[in-house]
């Protein structure tokens, strides 16, 4: 197929549960400066953690369906519990091309680990998907996984906890299980994670190496775009454009945190009109 400069400088589309994609965004941006980008963070139906798989399937569907409305060209599921849940399902339903979080940061952990015990942290929903394990699996039938799932440190991310005693006490007791097993790499397999990274690493211990997947998922973007003839040509910094479906000054806020970065204009949608 033939693909037009037009086509090629039209945004990559990415969603998630709310702010916790923006730390892929972050990566994206880090990784490829030129790209345009449009994000929608479900913030009216957040969080999507805690619910069942039909649901994810249902709201992955409607976001896919507005992103697709603003033309995009390349759609990054960012949010984990999304990816765990609905990628395989919304890849069947559309041809626009796509990728998730769960495969590149199970790729990564595959080349990091030494002793071929790997760890993985998630919301209730990726952990009980039982999708990294099984994407670990596939790669290495060997591997022994050891999964987890941390709730509270979605909020400690949220709440800006991620250096204080709580978060630390919080940490240990999650981690404790996993620690036990002699895991060498440890999948962040959650937006929210890479926050708290520091106390995470420190209780974890040197011997482990954290697998953040916002940041594989950034480096899979750039090689499938690659691939597939779709990175933009162009040499100017690309823009990013914000939608949520509630709260839009909230997002901006705790958005910056995540972003690391100012955020323009964040523009309110109604979701369920999808
Ligand atoms: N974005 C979600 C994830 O990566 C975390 C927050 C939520 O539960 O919605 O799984």
């Amino acid at each position: 197929m033939i693909i037009s400069k037009a086509h090629r400088t039209r945004a990559i589309g990415i969603f998630d549960s709310g702010i916790g994609g923006l730390t892929v965004v972050a990566e994206i941006l880090r990784q490829l400066p030129n790209e345009n980008m449009i994000y929608f963070g479900d913030t009216g139906r957040y969080p999507y953690g805690p619910r069942s798989r039909e649901i994810i399937k249902k709201f992955s569907r409607q976001n896919i369906n507005f992103l697709l409305e603003k033309g995009i060209k390349f759609i990054v599921v960012a949010c984990n519990t999304a990816s765990a849940y609905a990628l395989e399902y919304v890849k069947r339903i559309y041809s626009i091309p796509m990728i998730g979080v769960v495969k590149p940061g199970s790729e990564a952990a595959a080349r990091f680990t030494v002793n071929g015990r790997i760890g993985v942290i998630g919301t209730e929903g990726t952990i009980a998907s039982l999708s990294y394990q099984k994407a670990l699996k596939k790669i290495n039938d060997s591997f022994k996984v050891v999964a987890k799932s941390c709730p509270l440190f979605v909020s400690l991310a949220e709440e800006g906890y991620i250096d204080k005693p709580a978060a630390r006490l919080i940490a240990k007791d999650y981690l404790l299980e996993i620690k036990n097993k002699k895991i060498d790499a440890l999948v962040l397999g959650c937006t929210h994670y890479p926050l708290l990274k520091s106390v995470i690493g420190s209780v974890m211990g040197k011997g482990v190496t954290l697998v953040d997947s916002a940041e594989q998922t950034a480096v899979a973007v750039k090689q499938a775009l690659g691939r597939l003839d779709l990175s933009n040509p162009s040499k100017k910094a690309g823009k990013t454009r914000f939608y949520v479906s509630d709260s839009p000054g909230k997002f901006k806020i705790l958005g910056e945190r995540f972003l690391g970065k100012s955020i323009g204009k964040v523009n309110l949608i109604d979701i369920n009109a999808y």
